[in-house]
């Protein structure tokens, strides 16, 4: 699916969603590889407490087995997966109408992958474009199986819960598409209608460059994350990368640096960008500095402090991932017996 349509079909989505969420059960994950930042804040997560707000169930996976398709071991993961969970609890994502759980506490999830990895072909997942950009910039000597097979994981992540709605950012479309396409298969080979054929909804936000003017991530440092102090956070920001240009303006083909700060203040301050440019103009870029400063504290005030007042009852926050990992289960087990029952695994 090109991305036209998918931006085309992600409209006509969200009318739905405005007539009744209700009918959607909305799937999202995140591997725990580090801590969440301001690009997944306007990429996703806002968006997710969005989308349960007004109705929909909304499923959010921490994908801790997709950590290793791109690393030997996966590190820190205790500590990365708790920074999750005071992420999405601090930004508002409420336990009671949501399921947070991990790939590793679901056993009939995972099993799921054996059915899908039968339905696709080794060309198919050869061709699969996100994939061959993961391995052109993998830092590992060999491309490991899983690395090669992850997306039709991540089919499982989608259709255990029988989602029909995944929310991704561009990259995803591919992973997407080969959900739909085990779907459709699975329920064509084994002549049972047991999977929905999941919908992407692209997200409007507007691609944010990290503070040295290069593609936001987490593996280059160059992100602001959302449980950065106010300090840390001026400080990197102090050291973001600007240009030699006067005068601040919004143009992002020209000038990506400067824009992205610009863009990224305006979606702080909810305002339009050639507005906040014109609006610093002549202060240049020590007066970009200081309204982004502003405007990201003032954002993230209020959710570092129910942050902080969930990192203090931890056993509470532990509590809620086993709440998420027992209904995960229950809902696995259920999907995987209509699965063996349509394949005749009924012994
Ligand atoms: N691959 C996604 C990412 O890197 C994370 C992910 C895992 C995911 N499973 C998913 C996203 C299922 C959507 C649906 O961001």
């Amino acid at each position: 699916m090109t991305t036209t349509i998918a931006h085309r079909r992600s409209a006509e989505l969200e009318e739905l969603i405005g007539q009744d969420a209700a009918v959607f059960r909305i799937l999202t994950g995140d591997r725990p590889t580090g801590r969440l930042h301001l690009g997944h804040y306007f990429g996703t997560l806002r968006n997710r407490v969005r989308l349960a707000d007004l109705g929909a169930e909304v499923f959010v996976l921490i994908a801790d087995y997709q950590v290793l398709t791109d690393r030997d071991t996966a590190e820190r993961l205790d500590e990365y997966v708790t920074g999750l969970l005071l992420d999405y609890l601090a930004i508002g994502l409420d336990p009671a109408r949501t399921v947070i759980f991990t790939h590793s506490a679901v056993p009939a999830l995972n099993q799921l992958l054996l059915p899908f990895l039968s339905l696709v072909s080794v060309p198919e997942l050869n061709r699969n474009p996100t994939v061959k950009d993961e391995i052109a910039h993998s830092r590992q000597a060999a491309v490991s199986g899983l690395m090669l097979t992850y997306p039709v994981h991540q089919a499982a992540d989608i259709l255990f819960c029988k989602a029909n709605l995944v929310p991704v950012g561009q990259d995803q479309l591919p992973h997407l598409e080969l959900a739909r396409v085990i779907a459709r298969r699975f329920n064509e080979r084994f002549g049972l209608p047991v999977f929905p054929v999941p919908d992407a909804l692209l997200s409007a936000a507007p691609l944010l460059l990290g503070t040295d003017g290069t593609k936001m991530s987490k593996s280059r440092g160059n992100t602001i994350p959302l449980s950065a102090t106010a300090d840390e956070t001026a400080r990197l920001i102090r050291g973001a990368q600007t240009d030699a240009g006067r005068h601040i303006s919004y143009d992002p083909a020209t000038r990506p640096a400067v824009s992205s700060l610009v863009l990224l203040a305006a979606l702080c301050l909810g305002r339009d960008p050639r507005e906040v440019a014109d609006q610093i103009g002549g202060r240049g870029a020590a007066g970009l500095k200081t309204v982004l400063t502003t405007a990201v504290n003032d954002l993230l005030a209020p959710i570092r402090a129910r942050r902080a007042e969930y990192a203090r009852d931890l056993g509470y926050v532990r509590q809620v991932l086993r709440d998420g990992n027992e209904r995960a289960n229950e809902i696995a087990a259920v999907t995987l017996a209509e699965v063996q029952a349509a394949m005749g695994m009924r012994y």
